[in-house]
């Protein structure tokens, strides 16, 4: 059996503290010897955060060591892999040191906060040959994985990402922060570019915009709106698509696909007295087998950093979201200009 994988988590924040718990149950497997048939093992190396009391306890709950700096877990030995997981404006100075210090990188979405940042850990994994993962987690959900071998030609997505309002990721707004998951499932699914943005957002609890709706136009016709908020009183993770003869729903909570596939139309009624002719509706569920994406998302990395192939989900996929979250933004501004409703989205 080869070596473990020695990983480490970079901000074991609200979110980190997942990475941190997969990477642990995941070197208990190893330790076990009960990973999946092909799984690289696992050695949870520590666990870094710049608040060094979380650091402590996250570590302490999976029986690992905490830093309080990359330069800190180096001088112990280091890591050959590391998700990074601290706020989105420090994405890019982390990843920078991380990718120096030569580790492979599972990088939180959205991949930075500017198209310059995510340029620079793009050229920064080329020179130093890391493997460099966005954390598009979406593209691990079952439900999404079963929709794949569907999709023919979507020209009309309806998409809702509702949550409730919490004091986490006000650094970035809903775009970046929840409508991200989306675009990303949107271009993995159409071929071509967005060539028309047309966006509305409002801040309605933090500084920054809380609610948006958004309609892209794709070169191909194809046209998605897509709702999302964090300031809901439900929780809703919904996508639909059309496409010829097929209408494909996706619930990403529940991880759950329902196709409703038309085999003949409705028939116009002929003037003759004879019965209208109804249409042949079949619906179908795929098979989903429910994991959790994190574990899925998590196990690709390693997959990748074993072999040395590129990610399922590349920096490249992460810039190209990241460009159109940015156009959306700047729809919502110059709609809120247009609106005199610039003074609330400062
Ligand atoms: N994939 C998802 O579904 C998902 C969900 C939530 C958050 N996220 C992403 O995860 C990232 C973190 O979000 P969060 O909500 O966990 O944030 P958070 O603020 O709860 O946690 C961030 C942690 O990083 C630490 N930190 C900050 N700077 C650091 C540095 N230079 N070195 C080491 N540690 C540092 C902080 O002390 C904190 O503990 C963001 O990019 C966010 O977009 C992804």
């Amino acid at each position: 059996m080869s070596k473990p994988i020695r990983v480490a988590v970079i901000g074991a924040g609200a979110f980190g503290k997942n990475h941190a718990r997969v990477y642990s149950e995941l070197h208990r497997e190893t330790q076990a010897g009960t990973l999946p048939q092909g799984t690289p093992g696992v050695e949870l190396v520590g666990i870094v955060d710049s608040d060094t009391a979380r650091a402590a306890q996250i570590a302490a709950t999976h029986e690992t060591r905490a830093y309080a700096s990359i330069r800190e877990l180096l001088a112990h030995g280091g890591a050959d892999a590391v998700s990074i997981a601290v706020p989105t404006k420090f994405h890019r100075n982390v990843a920078r040191e991380a990718l120096e210090a030569g580790f492979d990188v599972l990088i939180e979405k959205p991949l930075a906060a500017t198209l310059e940042e995510a340029d620079e850990i793009i050229d920064l994994a080329a020179e130093h040959r890391r493997i460099a993962q966005v954390g598009h987690l979406e593209r691990f959900n079952p439900a999404v994985r079963a929709t794949i071998p569907l999709i023919t030609k979507p020209m009309f997505f309806e998409i809702h990402r509702l949550s409730l309002f919490g004091p986490r990721a006000l650094d970035v707004d809903v775009v970046l922060d929840l409508m991200i998951h989306d675009i990303d499932i949107i271009l993995s699914f159409v071929a071509g570019e967005v060539v028309e943005v047309r966006a509305v957002g409002l801040p309605v609890l933090s500084q920054k915009v809380d609610i948006a709706s958004v309609r892209l136009q794709f070169a191909n016709g194809c046209i998605a709106n897509l709702t999302a908020s964090r300031v809901s009183t439900e929780r809703v993770r919904k996508l639909r698509f059309f496409q010829p003869n097929q209408y494909v729903s996706i619930d990403y909570a529940r991880q759950d696909v329902l196709v409703f596939t038309v085999n003949k139309m409705a028939q116009h009624t002929p003037n003759d007295g004879g019965l209208p002719q109804m249409p042949d509706v079949m619906p179908s569920k795929p098979p989903v087998v429910p994991e959790e994406p994190l574990r899925s998302e998590i196990l690709s990395f390693l997959q990748a950093v074993q072999t040395r192939e590129t990610p399922v989900v590349s920096l490249e996929d992460g810039r190209r979201a990241l460009a159109v979250a940015l156009e959306i933004q700047k729809a919502i501004e110059e709609h809120a200009e247009r609106a005199h409703l610039d003074a609330l989205t400062k």
